[in-house]
């Protein structure tokens, strides 16, 4: 594991900024797997500027999303699918149809799923996979529980990711109660994955994550076993490390 720790949540996304620049201009056909989240909106700042400073472009990656709330559409402005227009998509070159992000609404989730999995698949696997971690140790919404799920699954949410993120919505009620999301099995098939958090909030989880024993009841724990997991928090989502 690389751990990595800045000085500022300012530090972080360029850190994170760097590292996707740097994959990509290796591999303009890399294919990335994306959060969302409050975490990577200064990643996505970062990666916007370095393509108007036309040092970077983003036209010929394929892109998977991580996860989405079910039951909303993609013009909800509260939908992973909006998030990643409004942050990301819309202000770089990448090619829309490169694009994939978990839908909301499926008529049969359980193939719907399957059908994600073989586009990850299909499109050679995903090179280089960015994730946010949850203050109960979520990754993607793989939700704290007694075993690792695999494949991206249909997941009913925690109550404490459901009051943590009803700070984006006009109350906890409106918080959809089940997601979308991909499993651990297809987070840890990619190639490489970097893990980024910021603030207090979030330094109980990381120590759990990358300093103590790997158990369900943490899934981002898991990440421990990957051969190239590179980990950028700031000093505050790092103060509970000892070392
Ligand atoms: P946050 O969420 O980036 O908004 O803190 C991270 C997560 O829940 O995975």
């Amino acid at each position: 594991m690389n751990l990595l720790i800045a000085g500022s949540y300012d530090e972080m996304s360029k850190l994170a900024a760097k590292r996707v620049a740097s994959l990509i201009r290796s591999k303009p056909k890399a294919v990335l797997g994306l959060p969302t989240g409050s975490t990577p909106l200064g990643l996505y700042k970062e990666l916007v500027a370095m393509y108007q400073d036309k040092v970077l472009s983003f036209k010929d990656i394929t892109t998977f999303n991580l996860d989405e709330y079910e039951g909303l559409d993609c013009d909800n402005v509260n939908s992973y699918y909006r998030f990643m227009s409004d942050n990301f998509f819309n202000h770089v070159d990448i090619n829309r149809k490169h694009t994939n992000i978990p839908m909301g609404k499926s008529e049969d989730f359980l193939k719907y799923c399957i059908e994600y999995e073989e586009k990850i698949k299909n499109s050679g696997g995903i090179d280089l996979m960015i994730l946010g971690i949850g203050n109960n140790g979520h990754i993607g919404f793989n939700e704290p529980s007694e075993y690792f799920p695999g494949i991206t699954h249909r997941v009913k949410l925690h109550k404490e990711t459901i009051k943590a993120n009803s700070r984006f919505f006009s109350c906890v009620e409106g918080v959809p109660r089940y997601a979308i999301t991909m499993g651990i099995r297809s987070i840890m098939h990619s190639r490489s994955i970097m893990l980024l958090a910021n603030g207090p909030g979030k330094a109980e989880a990381i120590k759990k994550a990358i300093r103590e024993p790997i158990t369900p009841k943490v899934p981002a724990s898991v990440l421990q076993l990957h051969q190239d997991l590179t980990v950028i928090i700031d000093e505050e989502a790092a103060s509970l490390l000892d070392d």
